[in-house]
């Protein structure tokens, strides 16, 4: 094989394996996540900012509020990352 054949074989193999990460990327987790619920709680931070709308999420969703999270929980530094708007 010739340098520039051997190049050539590597670069693709990189590139096949940058497809397989994004996949995997984006495909695993948010997948079985739960979205935003729309109901009369969740509906108007479906418009709002993101980062705006995650300063109310803790009003409720923390310990011992209204429905806090399960111990078990994910870091949750931001919450609509995870628990898409659709
Ligand atoms: C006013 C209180 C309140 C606020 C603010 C609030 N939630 Fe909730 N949330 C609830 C309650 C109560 C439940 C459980 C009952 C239900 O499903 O409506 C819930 C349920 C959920 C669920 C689970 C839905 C399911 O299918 O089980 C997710 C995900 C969620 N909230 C995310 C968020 C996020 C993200 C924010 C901030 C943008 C947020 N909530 C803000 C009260 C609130
Ligand atoms: C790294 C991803 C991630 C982030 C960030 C995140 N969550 Fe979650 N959340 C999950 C996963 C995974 C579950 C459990 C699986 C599911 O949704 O059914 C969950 C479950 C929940 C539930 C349901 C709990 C129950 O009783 O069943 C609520 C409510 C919730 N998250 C709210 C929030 C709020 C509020 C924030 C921000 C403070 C947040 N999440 C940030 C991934 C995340």
């Amino acid at each position: 094989m010739t340098t520039k054949q051997k190049h050539l074989l590597y670069n693709a193999l990189f590139l096949v394996g940058c497809a397989g990460l994004l996949l995997f990327l984006l495909k695993a987790p948010p997948e079985t996540t739960r979205p935003l619920p729309h109901d009369a709680t969740h509906e108007r931070f479906m418009t709002m900012k993101k980062k705006e709308a995650e300063k109310f999420c803790e009003r409720c969703h923390a310990p011992g509020k209204e429905a806090p999270l399960p111990e078990t929980h994910p870091p949750k530094y931001r919450c609509l990352f995870c628990h898409k708007r659709k």
